[in-house]
């Protein structure tokens, strides 16, 4: 199972300044050299945290796979189409929220995703799409041409006791019926080094997408050594879960 390391809150660190560190750049190095198998950004219409420059550079230095994660506008999708990560990861996002707070409307916003999609698509760039373990969204998912799907944990996380159980079945669900339909499955949000166990024992996910609990160790052991631990539980957590 991979690890993609979200570096966005490097920048947000970066950005409290407007200065120059720490560089997001830098912590792609040390995320790389730490095991990292991917480095994810989000570049947001209001550019809280990580800047175009950070993508232009990221692209021309990351040697594993550069997801991009943006919403399905114009602006978004011309970067894309010119900068060419390996991936796009389409998220739902609202100015006011302090992070994306659920996954795509699917459903609602059909036309807005596909026709994202297609543009994507036609230079080359495979699309995810952020969705919350829901089967009907993941169903119109692959039908409107995705090529993955990243499942939101969010709600796993967040949940208590016996919720917390039935969200983790909600999860397991959505994994074997996104596979099912023959797509690429990733999952990711609020994972942190207490939690990550037991959706890393999913069986079937390709990768995990973790960003702020690993910054956060980061400020106290370093990237290499925070993205490290991750892919250290992450390879701990073998043994299948089923509900
Ligand atoms: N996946 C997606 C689509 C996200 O939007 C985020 C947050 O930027 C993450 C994963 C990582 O979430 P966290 O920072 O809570 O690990």
């Amino acid at each position: 199972m991979l690890l993609g390391v979200n570096i966005d809150h490097v920048a947000t660190l970066r950005q409290a300044r407007k200065g120059i560190e720490p560089d997001p750049v830098m912590a792609a190095t040390f995320a790389i050299l730490g095991g990292a198998d991917g480095i994810t950004v989000h570049l947001r219409e209001d550019r809280r945290h990580i800047q175009d420059r950070d993508l232009k550079m990221l692209k021309d230095f990351v040697p594993v796979e550069l997801n991009l994660e943006m919403a399905a506008t114009k602006e978004m999708i011309g970067i894309a189409t010119t900068i060419k990560p390996d991936l796009v990861t389409l998220v739902p996002e609202k100015r006011q929220e302090l992070t994306t707070e659920g996954g795509l409307d699917v459903k609602a916003q059909k036309r807005i995703i596909s026709d994202a999609i297609m543009k994507i698509h036609n230079r080359g760039i495979p699309v995810s799409l952020f969705i919350n373990p829901d089967i009907e969204d993941i169903t119109l998912s692959h039908q409107i041409g995705a090529n993955m799907v990243e499942i939101h944990t969010g709600t796993y996380v967040n949940a208590k006791g016996e919720r917390q159980k039935e969200e983790l079945i909600r999860v397991i669900n959505a994994v074997r019926h996104a596979i099912e339909m023959g797509l690429v499955v990733n999952a990711g949000h609020g994972l942190n080094y207490w939690n990550v166990k037991n959706i890393a024992s999913i069986e079937g996910i390709r990768g995990l997408y973790i960003g702020h609990s690993i910054v956060s160790r980061a400020v106290f052991v370093g990237m290499e050594r925070a993205v490290r631990e991750m892919k250290d539980l992450i390879k701990e957590a073998n043994k299948p879960l089923s509900p």
